[in-house]
């Protein structure tokens, strides 16, 4: 099976109205958006409808901004229905197999706890400290946990969320299935995935958390996400799971100075996740190592026109 990975286009409006592309539309299975096509999910969900399904099946996992304007609870059923009617299959919280792979996974945000060290009582104090300093955030301004209130999302319920979709996938992956699996989500779920520079940054916590256990548990066949901006594929020691992510194309301002890195090198790997032969992928298309016998490949393009950008959002 071929999938070809897309995230984190952020595109403007009139862009993603407009139907635009970035090259042609590449043989595969299977097309797996990751979120953040552009800041308007219907919008983005209309632009896979016109552009992609024409050629191969969709799986769109929203990403943050995607959510901009929307309830992370409230509004979920009817975009899982708006994609539906548009031959799109919206994936929060659920699972769908296409083409005989399973595909689950959701948004996923972050719990927060990335490098939390300490007893119980020390780490949640850090965890508390963070999720207040990360109120004056964007999402936090822009996406409803309870919209027909009109109260915002905190970061205690991204967490929650966080928590309950990681819930979700630790049990549709102990389900007995026969096929490929891959999870899909919109945050990372590996510090293998942050740019090396980025390695014990206090900001980095609410971009991403660490699941390896989970990984290495339930050992997926791929793990996909985006948010990160940044390209990478690789597997851990101790799981043959391939996470893969895909980066932006486009430079837009954090109040950081921006980051260049090459398209679909991998990131360093951290001491934990060095396995004995670590995975390079090819330029456009990622194939699975082939001590491990499968014949699945990731085909990832469509993302980097431009080596400067965001590094995360
Ligand atoms: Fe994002």
């Amino acid at each position: 099976m071929r999938i070809w990975q897309i995230s984190d286009l952020h595109m403007e409006r009139d862009e993603v109205v407009s139907g635009k592309t970035f090259g042609g539309v590449p043989d595969a299975d299977v097309a797996v958006v990751v979120g953040d096509l552009s800041d308007f999910v219907e919008d983005n969900i209309d632009w896979c409808s016109r552009v992609v399904r024409p050629k191969m099946p969709v799986v769109y996992v929203p990403g943050n901004h995607d959510m901009y304007g929307k309830c992370i609870y409230s509004d979920i059923d009817d975009l899982r229905a708006f994609a539906a009617g548009r031959g799109v299959t919206f994936l929060e919280k659920d699972v769908v197999v296409v083409g005989g792979a399973r595909f689950v996974g959701g948004l996923l945000w972050s719990n927060y706890e990335l490098w939390a060290a300490g007893d119980d009582e020390e780490r949640e104090t850090l965890v508390e400290s963070r999720l207040v300093a990360a109120q004056e955030k964007p999402d936090y301004k822009r996406i409803y946990a309870d919209r027909p209130a009109g109260r915002l999302m905190s970061p205690w319920d991204s967490r929650r969320r966080h928590k309950e979709t990681i819930s979700f996938i630790r049990r549709e992956l102990s389900r007995p299935f026969d096929g490929p699996t891959v999870v899909a989500t919109h945050f990372p779920v590996h510090v293998g995935s942050l740019q090396p520079q980025y390695v014990g940054d206090h900001d980095q916590p609410r971009y991403l958390s660490d699941h390896c256990s989970l990984i290495e548990e339930t050992q997926p066949d791929f793990w996909l996400h985006g948010h990160t901006h940044h390209a990478v594929s690789s597997a851990g020691r101790s799981s043959p799971t391939i996470r893969v992510a895909t980066p932006t194309r486009r430079p837009v301002s954090t109040g950081r100075s921006s980051t260049r890195s090459k398209p679909l090198e991998p990131s360093l790997p951290d001491p934990q996740d060095v396995g004995p032969r670590p995975w390079v992928p090819t330029r456009r298309v990622l194939r699975r190592p082939r001590r491990l016998r499968k014949q699945r490949s990731i085909l990832v393009s469509w993302t980097d026109r431009n080596p400067s950008r965001r590094t995360t959002g």
